[in-house]
């Protein structure tokens, strides 16, 4: 693992833009996967203005999202579907043909799930992983107590998650309980993760992740076993890890020899 901590949001979303666009500018026709929830807002902003600078195009990218709400139509506007098409398809030139999210209305859930893992496997798996960490250190919608082996499948949510995800609902009793969404084991296949992390509220999880055993009740911490895993937070979401300026050191002197 890479952990490079970043005085602010602003500051490591960038340097996560500048990782993935590197990737494409090397392989136009590479695969993402592609993570929802705020925090890769900012670093999807940045590649649209790459995009729109010509620095990079995203025409022969092909991407699969981490999960989606079970249950929730593609236009619902609290759908990850939605959410990715508002915050990303739509600003950037990639096709929507080549983008895949979970059909949250799939009435055999296996079939889905079967046939989603088929065809990252047929594209080749994915290069570049992106994620987001939740509060209690899941990935994608791994809760604690999934298998670090699993893969994409129907799964509950945590109270905890149906609070911190609230939010964007009118209610929290709107907050589905239920996700499809690609397992531990299926994020840990990818060539590359890149996973973001801001705010104080994800210090816990970070700590958790980076310098707590590997373990099922913090799913994040599968990416110890990964080889080429970068962590981009800020200031606060790293507070709580032992050896922070170790990292940050090390991370320079890495980051400057790409
Ligand atoms: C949801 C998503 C995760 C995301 C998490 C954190 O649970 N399934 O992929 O990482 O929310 O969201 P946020 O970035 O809004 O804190």
């Amino acid at each position: 693992m890479e952990i490079v901590i970043c005085r602010t949001k602003e500051e490591a979303s960038r340097k996560a833009a500048d990782m993935v666009a590197a990737l494409v500018k090397k392989n136009p026709k590479c695969v993402l996967g592609l993570a929802t929830g705020s925090t890769p807002v900012l670093m999807y902003s940045e590649l649209a203005k790459d995009v729109k600078a010509k620095k990079i195009s995203f025409k022969n990218v092909r991407s699969w999202n981490l999960d989606e709400y079970y249950g929730l139509a593609p236009t619902h506007d609290q759908s990850y579907r939605y959410f990715m098409n508002a915050n990303f398809f739509d600003r950037i030139d990639i096709k929507k043909a080549n983008t895949h999210v979970l059909n949250g209305l799939a009435k055999d859930w296996r079939k889905e799930c079967a046939a989603y893992e088929k065809a990252i496997k047929a594209a080749g798996g994915i290069d570049l992983q992106v994620l987001g960490i939740g509060s209690d250190g899941h990935i994608a919608f791994n809760e604690p107590g999934s298998s670090l082996a699993s893969r994409t499948r129907l799964v509950s949510l945590t109270p905890q998650t149906i609070k911190d995800n609230a939010r964007f609902f009118a209610k929290a009793s709107d907050v589905p309980r239920h996700a499809l969404s690609m397992g531990v084991g299926t994020i840990c296949e990818a060539k590359k993760v890149v996973l973001l992390a801001f705010g104080a509220n994800k210090a816990d999880a970070v700590k958790a992740a980076v310098e707590g055993g590997m373990s099922q009740f913090c799913t994040a911490s599968a990416l110890q076993a990964h080889n080429d895993a970068w962590f981009f937070c800020d200031a606060a979401a790293a507070a709580k890890l032992k050896l922070r300026k170790f990292y940050a050191w090390r991370s320079e002197t890495v980051l400057a020899s790409l």
